[in-house]
C-alpha cells in the first residue's frame, strides 16, 4: 500500500511542499503519497488523528499551528525542544514523534548550497518571532565570530538571546542600535517580507562579501533584498533553497533517503 503524508496548515493553497516531495518520491523511488490538508484553526488536532487513523505515516506542520504540533507531540527532538515548535510529525503506530527540520535547512542553503560557511562570520538575525526562534540554536552550532538578534520589540531579542547565551557568543539589539557594526550575513526572519515591508535598518551594516537571506520566498523578499544590494551586499537570496532542504530533512527522518535537493530548487526557482 502506497504510504500517505500530508502538509497541515491553514492556510495551505499555496504550499510547496506537495511538489517537493512528490519530487523526491520520484527521484528516489519511493512508494508514496503527498497531500495538502487544511486544519480548521481549532481543528489541528483532529485533524492529524483522522489523518494517522486514515494510515497518515507524517505530516509537515506549517503557520499557524507549529506550537500546537510541539504540544501535540509525545517525543521530541532537542532540535524541536531548542525551537519550541515542530515542522515535522512522524506518526507510528506507537508514538507521535516530533522534529523541527527549519534550522538544519536553513543552514544546509547558506553553508551547502551558497558555498557560505558560517564559522568565524559575524551574524545578524533580524526578527524574535517563531522563525527567529527555529534557527537561533542552529546557527549557533556553526560556532561564528558572534550572532546579533536585532527585533523592532527589543525585549522579545533580549528574551531570545537570554534563553540561548550559554550557546556561544550571543547578544540582542533594537535595529537602531546596530548602527556602526558590520554583518557577513544578514538573515531576515521578520514577518515583515509577507507584506513587502523592511524593517528599519540602519545604513552601512553590509560587510564587504556579505550575504543577505531572506527565509521568506518570493516577491514579498525583494524590498529587503533589493535594499541589501544597495547597501553593498554581494550576494542575496530568498528561502526557497531552505524551503527544500528541510523538506529533504523531513523526508529523511520518514523514509530514510536524503533525496537531492539542487534539482527541485532549480526547478523552484524556474517557476
Ligand atoms: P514568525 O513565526 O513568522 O516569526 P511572529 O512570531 O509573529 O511570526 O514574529 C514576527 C516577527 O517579525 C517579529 O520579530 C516581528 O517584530 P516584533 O516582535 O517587533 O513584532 C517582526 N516583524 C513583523 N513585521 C515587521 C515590520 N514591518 N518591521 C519589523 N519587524 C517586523
Amino acid at each position: 500500500m502506497t504510504d500517505r503524508y500530508a502538509v497541515v496548515g491553514n492556510p495551505i493553497a499555496h504550499s510547496k511542499s506537495p511538489f517537493i516531495h512528490t519530487e523526491f518520491a520520484r527521484q528516489t523511488g519511493q512508494d508514496l503519497q503527498y497531500e495538502r490538508l487544511l486544519a480548521p484553526l481549532d481543528g489541528f488536532r483532529a485533524t492529524i488523528e483522522n489523518f494517522r487513523a486514515a494510515g497518515g505515516k507524517g505530516v509537515n506542520v506549517t503557520l499557524p499551528f507549529k506550537l500546537e504540533a510541539f504540544d501535540l507531540a509525545q517525543e521530541r527532538s532537542q532540535r524541536a525542544a531548542d525551537a519550541q515548535a515542530v515542522n515535522t510529525l512522524k506518526l507510528d503506530a506507537s508514538t507521535l514523534y516530533g522534529d523541527n527540520t527549519d534550522g538544519v535547512g536553513l543552514l544546509r542553503d547558506i553553508e551547502s548550497n551558497l558555498g557560505f560557511p558560517i564559522q568565524g562570520r559575524s551574524v545578524l538575525l533580524m526578527g524574535a518571532g517563531g522563525a527567529a526562534q527555529g534557527v537561533v540554536g542552529p546557527l549557533l552550532s556553526v560556532r561564528p565570530e558572534r550572532l546579533v538578534i536585532a527585533n523592532r520589540t527589543e525585549e522579545k531579542a533580549q528574551r531570545l538571546a537570554q534563553q540561548f547565551s550559554v550557546r556561544g557568543p550571543l547578544s540582542a539589539s533594537s535595529y537602531a542600535a546596530i548602527a556602526g557594526q558590520q554583518f557577513d550575513l544578514i538573515i531576515n526572519a521578520t514577518s515583515a517580507s509577507l507584506k513587502a515591508l523592511v524593517p528599519d535598518l540602519p545604513e552601512g551594516i553590509f560587510a564587504r562579501g556579505a550575504l543577505a537571506y531572506d527565509m521568506m520566498y518570493g516577491k514579498g523578499t525583494m524590498p529587503f533584498l533589493e535594499l541589501a544590494r544597495s547597501q553593498g551586499a554581494a550576494r542575496v537570496a530568498d528561502g526557497i533553497g531552505m524551503l527544500v532542504e528541510q523538506a529533504a530533512e523531513s523526508f529523511f527522518i520518514w523514509r530514510g533517503v536524503r533525496p537531492q535537493t539542487r534539482p527541485v530548487i532549480a526547478a523552484l526557482q524556474a517557476q
